[in-house]
Order: C-alpha cells, then structure tokens, then sequence
C-alpha cells in the first residue's frame, strides 16, 4: 500500500522529533487526517493515520486514543478507519468470537439476541474509560511525562511503571518484589512469546509440558516458538486441582533417560548470548483461577512444582493474569475478606536462592517467571503486562531483539498506567468494579446452574474452596454426551455461544488428555439478565438432547 504522509511519499519508520512537538504534532496529524477524510480527497485517511499510530507506539489502546482524541464526524472516511481499527479479522476458534452469525454454522430463524458465553473479555461495564481520560490528562499535560511516554523507552521498561508495580504486587502477595524483578511487557500473549524466542531453542529445549486442559491460545505461540506438532505435550489437572506434579516428574525423568543427547541431531544452536540461557524444558500453566478449568494450585503443590522445575532444568511460565479478580465464595462475606493471595510460583522460586548448579556465568535466572498483564484488570486494548522474575532473567528478557528495537512493548500505554497506579486509581477501580461485577456475575452463573442444569446431572469444578476468581467455570457434562454436539445445537437453536472441551485440548497432543464431555462458560462478557438466560437455554439444549437419546 501507498504511504503518504501530508502529500509526500512515506518510507521509513524511524522519523525523529524534537520531544516538545510530539503531542501538538499527534494532534495537527489527527486534525489532518480528519479534514481529508471528511472531503474524501486522498489515501490519507487509511494510509496516514496508521503513521501516526506508528509515531506513539503501536498499542491498540493508543489508536482508540487517537480516535477519541479528533471526535471525528461519522462520514464514509470515519467508518473504514474505525472499522479497520475495532473489528480486525477474527480467526476461527477465539475467544473473541465475533457476535455475527456465522452462517457456515447455520443460525436458526428466530429473533432470540445472541449470547456469548465463549467469548473471555471483560464485559464493557467492567471497562474504565474515565480513569484513563485523567490519567491521559495529567500525562500529556506534563512534559517530563509525556516526551518518555511518546519516546522509545528502556528496554526493560518504563522505569515509573516497574517501580509502582513492584509496591502493588508486593501489597498484594505480601511478598518482597522489586522492580528489577519486573520487565514491562507487551501483554501476557507477547509476554510468553519473548520469553520463547530469548529462553527456549527447539533445537536443545526438548518439550513444552502444558497443564491439560489448557489455555489454547497459548499453543500458537508455542508452535511459532518452534514447538510444532509432537513438542507440546499435555499433563492433567489431578484431583486437587493443578497440573498432577507426580506425573510431570516421572515424564520429565523418562524423557531424560530417553533422551539424553544435547541437541536435536544436526541442528545448529541459537546463541544465547551473555545476558541469557536455554533452558531444556518449559512447564505451561495457569497456577491460579486457570482458564478454562477455574482451578488454583495449593501451596504444598506450589512448593513442589517449584523442587521438580529446579532439578530438570525446567522454566515453569506461570499465567497469572487472574490473580488479582478473586472474592470468597460464601455469599454473606465482602470482597476484602479475602486475605493475602497463595504466593507466586516465582516468588516461591526466588525464596529459595540460587539454583544448584549455578549457571558458569555467575547468573541466576531462576526456574518460574510469573506472567501478568493488566487486559483484565483494566482493559486488553492496553496491551500491557509484565513478567516477574529473578533480576538476571528480567535482564535477559529485555535483550529480546524485537525488545533491543526501540524498548519494551506498550511505551505510552505503560506511562498511562504509571499514572493510573500512583493515583491509587487501579486497587479502586478493581476493589469497586471489577470484583464485584465479577462476583455478582459468578454468583448468578452459579445458581442458575444449580437451579437449571442440576438435575441434569451436570456437575461444576472447582469451587468448594473459600474463594473463587477468574472468569470461567467449567462442566461437565452427564451420561457421555458429546460437548460437540451441544454446542453446534446451542448456537443452532439457542443464539448461544458455547466453548466446547475438546478445544482446550493440548495442540497436538489432544490424545494425552481428553475433554470431549466438558464445557467452559465464561461470566465476563454478558451482562446479568443475559447469564440468567444463557444457562436456561442451555439447560433447554441438554433437555432435548437427553430425551432424544432416551
Ligand atoms: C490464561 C491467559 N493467558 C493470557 C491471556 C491473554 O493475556 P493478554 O491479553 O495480556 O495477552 C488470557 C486471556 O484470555 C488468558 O486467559
């Protein structure tokens, strides 16, 4: 495509500025490209907006910015921007399915309003528009904030940033953290992804062990990693909730046996370089409120976990991106009963010291990385996160080449959120909306479910705890019936939208656990009066299944 920027031919990105032009020059740039969109004269209006998107950081979250900030009028010009930038093509199996009828799944003919119980964002009433606009005013009003925020950045990260998480996290786990543990990313997603690519080389990393059933976004990521069919292996969830420890150390061990040469025959070795190292096998999962299962790892098996990763030479990636939505369970109790959150699986790692053998370059990387992200905490078009670790990986991590290029992910999203963290704004906002949104949703979900789907003979996990968190829970279907069949026949004939088991299937591996009788539904998404009605339908769709097979 043609980039044109005022007229003039567009190539290269790396454009510099004196700092005290950026933010007259993002809004000339948008008044721009409103008035030529108006008059429909150029290209402009899809060639050069997304120049000066280049021009603040490539965040999601700073195109929704830049649109608000110019209000454009609704033309023809306004409607293609804005649907390139709020409806990118949607893969097949997403959890951001989008709310159109597919029509290669046949929609039935009634008027019934769609409900999405697959979809895992947060519901738009849980989103916070208004901290962001202030947090964008004290920001852009402020020259020694907003020239670091519209500049490349550390590579590491917006040093405000790391240095508010680090107070945060440590409130929150009631653990030491400090901000050279903490390298800024750019959500959980291209967290795990630079993880990958700096700690792990196909040709030397054997296997990417993953909690079944599994997050299964993350299998893509593996695979572009290198890790394709064969590589990722699956490990149950035991009984206790959690990926079974017991089994993964005997995999682990047997593979070693097995497989005890270096390398991959007549593969060459990347170069890890002074500032990192390759680890021989990755443990995937999500140790707190996991998606899809809703289940939390105990602390005695926290503790193990972490013994079995130091002796394999394993990297445990732990997702922790729910941590922080939790509530207890009994009705009666508020939200800020909770008590202290289970220690990471990372600050376990880091209690311990040292690893033995230590690396023979003196550095200690560390067996567990926490990965966190702020998508469901205060919105995902922030696509901002970070992982936590030992000082010496957080400084590996940083040399990520894509990293080296320019800083850490998310530049101005970050220095937002430094904003939003100083003002106390991000613990409000969770401990007044996002918590209890979740938890009146869970709630409903739950006894709905009770009351409608119990004598069915469907059971739910996980919940027999103190607390619950996270944005799923997952069924379990009675007597054999196929999770297949009552999703096509939920969507069909109910408008609604379900997330059947088998896709949380370990990629590749989908013989080594099997999910063909669950269903996860998600509570984030819907507002209340559609859960209510979403179970019933389900409840309609089981029904009809049960006495047709009667
Ligand atoms: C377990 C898990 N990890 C990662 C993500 C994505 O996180 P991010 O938006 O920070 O990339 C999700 C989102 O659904 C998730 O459930």
């Amino acid at each position: 495509m043609r980039m044109s920027i005022f007229g003039r031919p567009f190539r290269g990105r790396q454009l510099s500025f004196a700092p005290h032009l950026l933010p007259p020059l993002v809004v000339f740039c948008c008044q721009e490209a409103f008035l030529h969109s108006r008059h429909q004269t150029s290209d402009l209006a899809i060639t050069f907006l997304p120049s000066v998107i280049t021009l603040v950081g490539t965040a999601q979250f700073s195109c929704h910015w830049l649109h608000d900030l110019v209000k454009m009028a609704p033309t023809t010009s306004d409607k293609t921007i804005s649907n390139s930038i709020y409806t990118s093509p949607t893969p097949p199996l997403q959890d951001v399915t989008n709310q159109t009828l597919d029509p290669e799944r046949g929609a039935s003919s009634s008027k019934k309003e769609l409900i999405n119980f697959l979809r895992g964002w947060p519901s738009p009433s849980l989103l916070s528009s208004s901290i962001l606009q202030a947090a964008s005013t004290a920001l852009l009003s402020d020259p020694s904030l907003f020239v670091p925020a519209l500049q490349y950045g550390p590579d590491p990260g917006y040093q405000p940033l790391r240095e508010e998480l680090a107070v945060w996290l440590e409130k929150q786990y009631s653990t030491s953290t400090k901000s050279e543990e903490i390298c800024i990313t750019g959500g959980a997603s291209q967290g795990l992804a630079c993880v990958l690519a700096s700690f792990t080389d196909p040709s030397y990393t054997q296997t990417v062990w993953a909690s079944a059933p599994c997050y299964y976004l993350a299998c893509p990521i593996f695979e572009d990693a290198g890790f394709g069919p064969g590589r990722i292996k699956a490990v149950p969830e035991d009984q206790q909730g959690g990926i079974d420890i017991d089994l993964l150390d005997t995999l682990l061990q047997k593979h070693e046996a097995q497989h005890h040469q270096p390398t991959h025959k007549g593969a060459e070795r990347k170069n890890a370089g002074p500032y990192r190292k390759h680890y021989r096998h990755v443990v995937y999962l999500v140790s707190t409120c996991s998606n899809p299962s809703g289940t939390t790892m105990t602390l005695e098996k926290r503790n193990r976990l972490v013994k079995v990763a130091r002796r394999h030479d394993v990297l445990v990636v732990s997702d922790d991106v729910y941590d922080f939505l939790q509530w207890p369970i009994l009705p009666a109790s508020p939200s800020s009963d909770l008590g202290p959150l289970l220690p990471r699986l990372s600050d376990i790692d880091l209690s311990l010291g040292p690893s033995e053998p230590a690396t023979s370059s003196g550095k200690w990387f560390g067996n567990v990385i926490s990965n966190g992200s702020f998508s469901k905490l205060l919105g995902p078009g922030l696509r901002t996160g970070w992982v936590h670790g030992t000082p010496d990986f957080v400084m590996g991590l940083s040399q990520t080449g894509a990293t080296r290029s320019g800083g850490a992910g998310s530049q101005f999203a970050a220095a937002l959120l430094a904003e939003v963290m100083k003002a106390g704004e991000l613990e409000k906002h969770l401990q007044e909306t996002v918590r209890p949104g979740l938890r009146r949703r869970h709630e409903l979900i739950m006894e709905t479910i009770k009351q409608e789907l119990g004598e069915l003979g469907v059971t739910v996990a996980a919940q027999d705890g103190d607390r619950f968190g996270g944005y799923f829970v997952w069924l379990t279907l009675p007597g054999g019936l196929d999770a297949r069949v009552v999703a096509q026949k939920a969507r069909q004939e109910e408008e609604l939208i379900v997330a059947e088991g088998e896709m949380f299937e370990v990629r590749g591996d989908e013989e080594g656990a099997k999910f063909r009788g669950n269903i996860r539904l998600s509570f984030s998404w819907e507002e209340e009066h559609k859960i209510t009605e979403g179970v019933r339908r389900l409840g309609r769709v089981l029904r009809g299944l049960s006495g047709e097979t009667r």
